[in-house]
């Protein structure tokens, strides 16, 4: 029975998923876990299907390969679907397995990673099968926040059966051998009249890009195990525990002059936060979450003294770093996210505000805005704040503020902290000094001299120190050594919120 369980769907349907560049579910398992870890559970559940002849075709493990095992000595609970057997397509046993692994990752507190090549419902066995895509979308929302739910996409996953990565903390997709979609071309083409191909539609890089319901996409399928190893170093267990910490040789008080010239002098010149993260983090890794979506907010997650923490930052090179609907979305997902898993948050601000425009406010930047407002305010980690340049008007306040219970909060010498920008300010409250001079010369010495005084009061980060809003001014090329130093201040910060069933995000 091992050796038939172990032969899945048939040496026919394993070399088709070879030619296709697909490994088995087997092999995906071996590498994602260390060498020689995995337990296998249910190898020899069948299914329970007596209709369209299934009675006669059963295999042994029914399309769906569940168990635990180690990453980095650290145990994972997996389920990985076998699309040699039956498409991968999901029966009433199948979901009870994923289901059982799903609970014990619970029960020890420990991650699920779920690999997903499916066919979706199993067409024969009906409503059974719907039920057993909605056990295992309860389980994935009870289990949200308690422990790290991470999901790859090797394959096809249409329909209802998206809906479980979706829940999930992270999903990684495979460039051009995965897809994700509600309703496929021919439906869309049938009810709408478009034409479109199963790649533009879910394929990787339209989600990675355009819909951002993923985070990462890799080239095959091998990187995206070992991203899927990479992210799971970051994360503890389950939200109980603090992230494993990894020992650094980089020093913590590593001085770097070359953070001192990164943000230009100019204020409305564009320059790449990324090389500002990649200066101050251990040995220089970050690994950045949602790359290809909304560029004007950059996370993801790095280490500083060998703990993990999460990093939020406006991207003045991508709309200046302007906040907007999808970055809002992004960066509130991930604060929350790390919120959960007690990994700290450092935020990096150079924001000259919310983008303006009709399209942004019917698309609701009200409430989008303020998700990320919301998920700076009640995160309990540690939180730190650099702002490197701008922090104007509301974004101030939402870019983990002092305000709304940021724990340090630093400034580089030339930032600019205020309600607006010097050019936009003067012109409302100089307006009625302004609109008396005719002669368009003395306007313009007028503007420049008002400007220069708005500058000089409001744009630069004094005001703000002097009211402790800001707790210290520092040099570029100390950051990397107040951020350490902060951190193992709060590492024993423990900070809790009022007693409720949940709170009322604006979704
Ligand atoms: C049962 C399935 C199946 C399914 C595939 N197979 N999908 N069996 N139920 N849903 C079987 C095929 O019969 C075939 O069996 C084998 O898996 C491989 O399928 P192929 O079609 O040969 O593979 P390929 O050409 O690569 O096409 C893959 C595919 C296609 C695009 C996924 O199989 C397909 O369109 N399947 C149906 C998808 C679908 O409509 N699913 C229901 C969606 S609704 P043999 O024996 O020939 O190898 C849904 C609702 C979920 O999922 C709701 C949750 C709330």
């Amino acid at each position: 029975m091992e050796a038939r369980a172990l032969l899945a769907g048939g040496k026919a349907r394993v070399d088709k998923q070879h030619e296709a560049g697909k490994l088995t579910a087997r092999e995906r398992i071996a590498a994602l876990l260390d060498e020689g870890s995995f337990v296998e559970l249910d190898k020899f559940v069948t299914h329970r299907c007596a209709d369209f002849g299934m009675q006669e075709q059963k295999i042994l493990g029914d399309g769906v390969v569940t168990g635990h095992g180690l990453v980095d000595g650290r145990p994972v609970c997996v389920f990985a679907q076998d699309f040699t057997v039956f498409g991968g397509s999901l029966s009433g046993a199948y979901a009870q397995k994923i289901c059982k692994v799903m609970d014990l990752a619970t029960k020890i507190g420990c991650p699920v990673v779920g690999l997903n090549d499916s066919g979706g419902a199993r067409i024969q066995e009906g409503v059974e099968s719907l039920a057993g895509y909605a056990d295992i979308f309860l389980r994935n929302v009870l289990s949200s926040g308690v422990v790290p739910q991470l999901s790859a996409i090797m394959g096809p996953c249409a329909g209802g059966a998206v809906y479980s990565p979706a829940i999930t903390d992270f999903i990684l997709m495979v460039d051009r051998t995965s897809y994700m979609f509600i309703t496929g071309p021919e439906v869309i083409k049938t009810v709408t009249h478009e034409e479109v191909t199963k790649e533009q539609l879910g394929g990787a890089m339209t989600h990675a890009s355009k819909s951002g319901v993923s985070h990462f996409t890799e080239g095959d399928e091998l990187s995206c195990i070992a991203r899927l190893r990479e992210l799971l170093s970051f994360m503890p267990g389950n939200n109980s525990e603090d992230p494993p910490v990894r020992a650094t040789k980089d020093p913590a008080d590593r001085a770097d002059a070359a953070l001192d010239s990164i943000v230009p002098i100019e204020s409305n010149k564009p320059y790449d936060i990324k090389k500002i993260i990649n200066g101050v983090v251990d040995d220089g890794q970050f690994v950045e979450v949602h790359k290809d979506y909304a560029k004007n907010i950059v996370v993801g997650f790095a280490r500083f003294d060998g703990r993990a923490t999460g990093i939020v930052a406006n991207q003045p090179n991508h709309l200046a770093g302007c906040l907007d609907i999808d970055a809002s979305i992004k960066a509130a997902r991930f604060v929350r996210f790390c919120d959960c898993f007690n990994i700290p948050l450092v935020t990096f601000v150079d924001v000259p505000g919310f983008l303006p425009g009709t399209n942004q406010e019917y698309g609701g930047i009200i409430k989008h805005g303020a998700k990320l407002l919301y998920a700076f305010a009640e995160a309990t980690v540690p939180k730190i704040t650099v702002i490197t340049r701008k922090a104007y008007g509301g974004a101030y306040d939402v870019m983990a503020s002092k305000h709304i219970r940021a724990d340090i909060n630093v400034s580089f010498p030339a930032a600019e902290i205020a309600v607006m920008g010097p050019e936009g300010a003067v012109n409302i409250i100089f307006k009625s000094e302004l609109d008396k001079i005719t002669d368009p010369a003395e306007k313009a010495a007028a503007r420049s001299r008002f400007t220069a005084e708005y500058k000089e009061r409001f744009a630069n980060p004094y005001k703000a120190a002097s009211l402790g809003y800001i707790d210290e001014i520092i040099r570029p090329r100390d950051t990397r050594w107040t951020i350490i130093r902060s951190l193992r201040t709060l590492a024993n910060k423990r900070q809790t919120n009022l007693p409720r069933k949940h709170g009322n995000i604006p979704l």
